[in-house]
């Protein structure tokens, strides 16, 4: 697989590692077990309690080797560098990616360039949390109520992708159990029902809405916050609005404008991507609903990684080694797909978080430099809790003809009392990828049919449909509890695994402009579908348009 010539992935290393895949029985994990019983311990690593065994993938001491090479002579440790460095790894938005200042201590002194002025990031950020912090307690205490006098029992985040799924996910992981100092209702999707549904059961009186926006114009949630004014307006007044609203964004003129006073904005810069600012004001939610010692401890963990992905050898390092990992899998075995399974109810929404995290960083098919990438990047992102995974698309991760790599997530420690339930689950996180490693030849199919009293012509019938090639791979996360701290390190272990990937890919993991013809367009089509214009397109969206039109008029 060649390299771009601006690709710090040098050619010669691609067919290093490409070689090393074609050699006989080198896709054979279960072979490899057998090669090494040490196997497990070899290709373990932890960060105290945090662990992951990539042992069950067809990497072997010699490709391990190869992989590190590729991340030390693509200069990685530079890339690491000018990363924590606060330069402008955004090279088409002229932006550091300094989300890791807000999780670092007021005094760091970390700094982040935009557009050729430096700032001192961790300042910055510290000071914006002490503002954040104040607001979470006076919202608690009561001491800031609703327009009626009532106290504010719910937050309701109105934001969309990184505005949203960060602090829902987080939200829902670590109020799950407990159910939090408030409730939190999260609103994204610009369609009417989703509103309708929510409002449902939400009183105004009692509700504190946080628009939270980094740009302030993201036209679904623009549209949700006016929604979300005027069902307050309608039934507390409109004098009512203005003690029940918060933003969250770095646009305080728009903020301004849409009637939100300025110490109700909790800011934050460009240096923090949408998709990385679940630790900067737009983690208000968090704070409120699960507190702010929570959101601190978030924090903390984040934080912790990072010192654990600047320090530690690459050989031990969980964000490289899983960037390689994946890279091994995307680039030189071809695997489009890449699933995570967290055998936890809590992170339901893990997967949705990691879909926009790497499929929005790394979808990218050119190059820093603008040329065509000529390897694989981001493969496609998808996930289910287990165990509930295991009753619906397990089926083609156990024997179609795709192979997807599965990353499982479990904590060994339930924050529940119904032990015998969390061994349940904790069987079935370790069964699913001791089954996707083991496989069923034939012959053992055949020979358990036989042993039930099958006939020659039933074992001919049914076995072939009851093997399993196995040699399918997975990496298993493992961890004590999953409280706070330890979320932040599972969020900032994926945020860095991109980062690398994206830098041995070549790419910028840090801009997302694919995103935007939609928008335009969609931008374009309104007044077509309001009767206006009917404007140019192709012919397939004229005559669906025309359509749309004759079914809004029939009853
Ligand atoms: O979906 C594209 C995107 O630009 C994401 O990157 C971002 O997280 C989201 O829109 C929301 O943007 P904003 O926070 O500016 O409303």
């Amino acid at each position: 697989m060649p390299a771009t010539p601006s690709s710090p992935l040098t050619a010669e290393l691609w067919q290093r590692l490409s070689a090393l895949a074609a050699r006989p029985g080198a896709q054979n994990i279960r072979a490899l077990f057998a090669a090494d019983p040490a196997r497990a311990r070899h290709f373990t690593v932890a960060l105290d309690d945090l662990t992951l065994d990539f042992s069950k993938t067809a990497i072997d001491g010699t490709t391990l080797v190869a992989l590190l090479d590729l991340a030390r002579e693509a200069g990685l440790d530079g890339f690491r560098t000018r990363l924590f460095a606060g330069a402008e790894v955004n090279l088409t938005e002229h932006r550091a990616a300094m989300h890791m200042a807000l999780r670092s201590r007021a005094d760091a002194a970390m700094q982040a360039s935009l557009g050729g002025v430096w700032e001192n990031a961790s300042r910055i950020a510290a000071d914006e949390r002490t503002r954040m912090c104040e607001f979470v307690a006076a919202v608690h205490s009561g001491a800031l109520r609703g327009a009626t006098g009532l106290a504010f029992d719910t937050v309701l985040n109105i934001g969309i992708g990184g505005s949203d799924l960060g602090p829902r996910m987080v939200t829902e992981a670590l109020t799950a159990v407990s159910g939090g100092q408030m409730r939190a209702r999260f609103l994204s999707n610009v369609d009417g029902h989703s509103f309708a549904a929510l409002s449902r059961d939400l009183d105004p009186a009692r509700t504190l809405v946080l628009v939270a926006s980094k740009t302030f114009t993201t036209l679904e949630t623009m549209t949700n916050a006016h929604a979300a004014r005027d069902w307050l307006a309608a039934s507390l007044g409109e004098a009512a609005v203005g003690a029940h609203f918060a933003a969250l964004s770095t646009n305080a003129r728009a903020v301004a404008g849409f009637g939100i006073a300025a110490e109700r904005m909790f800011g934050f810069r460009d240096w923090v991507g949408g998709r990385y600012s679940v630790w900067s004001s737009i983690g208000m939610s968090v704070a409120l609903a699960a507190g702010w010692d929570a959101f601190e401890a978030l924090l903390d963990g984040g934080r912790a990684m990072d010192a654990h992905f600047l320090s530690a050898d690459f050989a031990d390092n969980l964000p490289v080694l899983l960037a390689l990992v994946g890279i091994w899998h995307a680039d030189i075995l071809g695997y489009r797909a890449h699933c995570v399974l967290a055998y936890d109810d809590r992170l339901k929404r893990f997967p949705a978080y990691l879909q926009q995290l790497e499929m929005e960083s790394n979808g990218k098919s050119v190059t820093t430099s603008g040329a065509p990438v000529s390897h694989a990047t981001c493969p496609v992102v998808f996930g289910e809790p287990g165990t509930d995974a295991q009753h619906s698309f397990m089926q083609l991760i156990h024997q179609g003809t795709s192979i997807v790599p599965v990353d499982f997530l479990l904590a060994a420690q339930p924050d529940h009392s119904r032990d015998a339930a969390h061994l349940i689950l904790a069987a079935n996180a370790f069964a699913q990828a001791e089954a996707l490693l083991a496989g069923r030849t034939l012959a053992d199919v055949q020979a358990e049919m036989r042993a039930k009293g099958a006939t020659d012509a039933e074992i001919a019938a049914i076995a072939p449909h009851r093997v399993f090639s196995g040699n399918r791979p997975s990496n298993m996360i493992l961890f004590r509890r999953l409280d706070a701290f330890t979320l932040g390190r599972l969020i900032a272990l994926y945020e860095h695994k991109v980062a690398v990937q994206g830098f041995l890919w070549g790419i910028n993991s840090f801009d997302q402009w694919g995103v935007e013809l939609g928008k335009v367009l969609a931008g374009g089509l309104l007044p077509a579908l309001s009767g206006a214009a009917a404007g140019l397109h192709d012919g397939s969206t004229t005559a669906l348009i025309a359509r749309f039109h004759a079914l809004r008029g029939q009853r």
